[in-house]
């Protein structure tokens, strides 16, 4: 097998992240809701995972990282949280729709106002753009670090220093780099650093979270349940309680807290540039093969995620065949959550439909990540994905 689809989660876990899982599934009890031993361990275990992910990122509190199920989680309390009526936030084209939905919710039900920094031929921002549409009520910056679709990356300490220099507020969407690019959140300058667990961090899925940096104000998404103050009506206005309604998933966090122990002593910037010649290999490879398009920026650095398209072949036809006839599993379709695909970048991203000429409706094209025959052909054999395969494919059988 050989699994190319670690954007969307990776599949191949250290192997002490299930056995974390297994022991706390076996000896752990309700973080929070009591004194007694299991209650307790189960407290100790979420605190120390608090503790490796603030050291992690450089979040100056344990205190200050909230878990939650996911990045999606993460960023819907953030977002929802910190602007209010009246308040202008800026973000990019480069977005997944984790970002896009809370925001275009805030801008329909609270008439928050919504500009995007556009992204060009290339899917690369330009930083003035951030600062260019600042205005007198702009609240916030909420900007992915990379993009899904294309790998590229915002280059997060420079839209920092606008965000600082404006007083505003910095919310970042790490999914695709937490775990496989060093995070520093405050050189960066981040206020709130949303996470996923079960991508680059290797931890199981239903786990995630938010660093987030003193002094900031949230509004809690959802309340109660916390077994902390009980008889009080308002939610604990401490963090991380504050943001941490019902029973967290106290097993999967010892399983995230044991991935990242394992990111910690591999370190991060061997996996970023493991990754990087990996990802540097196949472009070089795929790059050369005819009637195959890759998008991105591949002159700068980069999240190690390759989107392509092979002529005008279905995606999902091909992913189908991959994986059924050659035991490869790569993400196919549109991707249409990015707003990436509906404005500028779509336009280059979608191939032209060779009979009229005309670009394909978004809801139509499954070509993203389109993968064919000589594609299949350079994954076998250069053993691009030597690390993640368990069985060798046969390349007589192509
Ligand atoms: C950039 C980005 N943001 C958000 C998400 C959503 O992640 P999750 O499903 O873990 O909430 C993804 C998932 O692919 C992503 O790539």
């Amino acid at each position: 097998m050989i699994y190319l689809d670690n954007a969307s989660t990776t599949l191949i876990k250290p192997p002490q992240v299930a056995q974390a899982v297994l022991t706390a599934m076996q000896s752990l009890g309700n973080t929070a809701r009591g004194a007694h031993g299991y209650s307790l361990d189960a407290a100790g275990t979420v605190y120390e995972a608090r503790e490796k992910l603030a050291k992690l990122f450089n979040c100056k509190r344990a205190d200050h990282v909230v878990f939650t199920a996911n990045v999606t989680q993460a960023l819907n309390i953030a977002i929802t949280g910190v602007l209010k009526k009246g308040d202008h936030v800026i973000s990019s084209d480069l977005e997944h729709n984790s970002v896009l939905r809370p925001l275009y919710r805030m801008q329909t039900e609270q008439g928050v106002a919504v500009d995007f920094v556009p992204a060009d031929a290339r899917g690369n921002v330009n930083y003035a753009d951030f600062q260019r549409l600042i205005k007198p009520n702009t609240k916030a910056i909420v900007c992915t670090h990379a993009s899904n679709l294309t790998g590229n990356m915002i280059d997060i300490q420079r839209v920092g220093e606008i965000a600082r220099n404006n007083n505003l507020l910095l919310i970042v969407d790490a999914a695709q780099t937490a775990g496989t690019k060093a995070i520093d959140m405050q050189k960066l300058g981040i206020d709130i650093l949303c996470f996923t667990g079960h991508k680059g961090l290797m931890g199981p899925q239903g786990t995630g979270g938010m660093c987030i940096a003193e002094g900031v104000d949230i509004r809690p998404l959802i309340v109660g349940g916390t077994g902390v103050q009980t008889y009080s009506k308002a939610q604990p206005d401490r963090l991380p309680t504050l943001l941490e309604a019902g029973t967290l998933n106290g097993h999967g966090i010892a399983g995230l807290s044991a991935a990242v122990d394992y990111i910690s002593e591999v370190g991060t910037e061997r996996i970023a540039s493991k990754e990087a010649s990996l990802m540097r290999r196949f472009y070089d490879g795929v790059n050369r093969i005819d009637d195959v398009t890759v998008y991105g920026d591949f002159s700068r650095d980069r999240a190690a995620i390759v989107a392509l398209n092979i002529g005008a072949s279905d995606s999902g036809e091909v992913a189908d065949t991959l994986f059924e006839q050659y035991g490869i599993a790569v993400r196919a379709g549109s991707a249409r959550g990015n707003r990436a695909l509906s404005d500028s970048v779509f336009r280059i991203l979608t191939p032209r439909k060779k009979s009229t000429g005309r670009s394909l409706p978004c809801a139509r094209s499954r070509r993203i990540f389109a993968v064919t025959n000589p594609l299949l052909k350079y994954i076998c054999q250069t053993k691009i994905c030597t690390d993640f395969k368990t069985t060798e494919p046969q390349e007589e059988t192509l």
